[in-house]
């Protein structure tokens, strides 16, 4: 999100709500809002604020209502805002008309997942898959959108003059998008052969798993003393990182970081995002790796396990490490054989070791933090 001169972007968040009766109010997310933020901060964006709004019905052109048009371009004006994020998904038409009017950029959740992939993807496969999500992205916006500016210039049922650069502008971008499905394809049968050495070697192979931000790469980092990228900010990991570590008992084994998983991802990029951790199939057992110290812990197991219950990795014996025990708790329930760790201070971690090196020598679920994901 940092614009090319390198300089951050103030952002100013926007939830609009469907009031369900005229008297319903706002009903404020609070939750929706935070995690919003977090991405926004994820993609190098400075948060000045936010708002909800209800409104008894959306205004098709511009989402909400003339008065609250007027009042977020003071809000815009009074905060050295130069970034409108909502929360909700924008018509290609409704984001034109909004930049139009509020005079700064205006993006939708969706395009800032995309803006975090894109500065997080590391592999080849992980930067093509977020390319070609770009692009789908980008011509769905390129017809909406578009057709909808030269409609009102050119008026009704008249080819405005933008028309014939638009179909060039489509069929440039087309051609993109097969060309790197070609591409994705050679480096998809690279990677299949690259699993298949992997396994023959014959070690257990471990993966991190977990929501974003929880901590994976802190604790891949203090368990193989790899120098991966890790930071404050969601996504640090787009693309899986195998090590190999030795564990107390000499045993050998594969420790593979993931990508952080994020509830509701946007179409265009569920597909890569799931490629991705494809890898966690060749997984013996996984680590599901928990912030303790957040609010949301109890929504992000849920969404991690809703992920995996998608691929089919269920079943996979699992322990569960629930990290950040220096923060303390924040006040959510200790899930049930989970084991308190913290991946900074090292709290915790030889109780975690034992317990994943008792998972890969005899698999049970229950006692020993050994939990099977719902
Ligand atoms: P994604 O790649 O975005 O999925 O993140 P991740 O799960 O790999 O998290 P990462 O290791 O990048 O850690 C996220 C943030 O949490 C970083 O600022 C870490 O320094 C911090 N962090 C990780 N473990 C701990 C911990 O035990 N205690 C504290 N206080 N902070 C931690």
């Amino acid at each position: 999100m940092p614009p090319p001169g390198g300089s951050t972007e103030n952002a100013w968040l926007v939830w609009v709500e469907r009031k369900r009766r005229p008297a319903a109010g706002v009903h404020a997310p609070p939750d929706l809002l935070a995690e919003l933020k977090s991405l926004v901060e994820s993609a190098g964006g400075v948060v000045k604020g936010g708002q909800t709004q209800a409104v008894a019905s959306e205004n098709p052109a511009t989402l909400v209502g003339k008065g609250t048009l007027e009042r977020l371009k003071d809000t815009v004006r009074e905060n050295g805002v130069d970034l409108v994020v909502f929360q909700n998904l924008l018509r290609p038409k409704q984001q034109v008309l909004l930049e139009k009017e509020l005079e700064v950029k205006v993006l939708d959740r969706r395009e800032v997942i995309l803006d975090i992939f894109a500065q997080r993807a590391r592999t080849r496969e992980g930067k093509l898959q977020v390319e070609l999500a770009q692009h789908s992205f980008r011509l769905g916006r390129l017809i909406g959108g578009r057709r909808e500016l030269s409609r009102l210039g050119g008026g009704i049922g008249t080819r405005g003059p933008g028309e014939k650069k638009l179909e060039e502008d489509r069929r440039r971008i087309r051609t993109q998008l097969r060309q790197i499905e070609r591409e994705l394809d050679e480096v998809r049968r690279t990677r299949k052969i690259h699993y298949q050495r992997r396994k023959e070697v014959g070690f257990p192979v471990l993966a991190l798993v977990g929501y974003t931000n929880a901590g994976k790469s802190t604790l891949f980092n203090r368990l193989t003393g790899a120098k991966v990228f890790v930071a404050d900010r969601l996504f640090a990991t787009l693309d899986p990182t195998a090590r190999k570590v030795v564990l107390p008992g000499g045993k050998e084994a594969i420790l593979v970081d993931t990508v952080g998983f994020i509830h509701d991802l946007p179409d265009e990029l569920r597909e890569a995002f799931l490629a991705t951790l494809e890898g966690i199939g060749e997984a013996d057992l996984l680590i599901h790796v928990v912030d303790g110290s957040s609010e949301r812990m109890e929504d992000n197991i849920a969404s991690v396990h809703k992920i995996l219950a998608a691929l089919k990795f269920h079943e996979k014996p699992a322990v569960m490490a629930v990290n950040k025990a220096d923060l303390g708790t924040a006040g959510g329930r200790m899930p049930e054989g989970g084991i308190r760790i913290s991946a900074k201070t090292g709290v915790g971690l030889e109780t975690l070791i034992r317990a994943v090196e008792g998972g890969i020598c005899t698999p049970r679920w229950g006692g020993n933090g050994l939990t099977k994901p719902a």
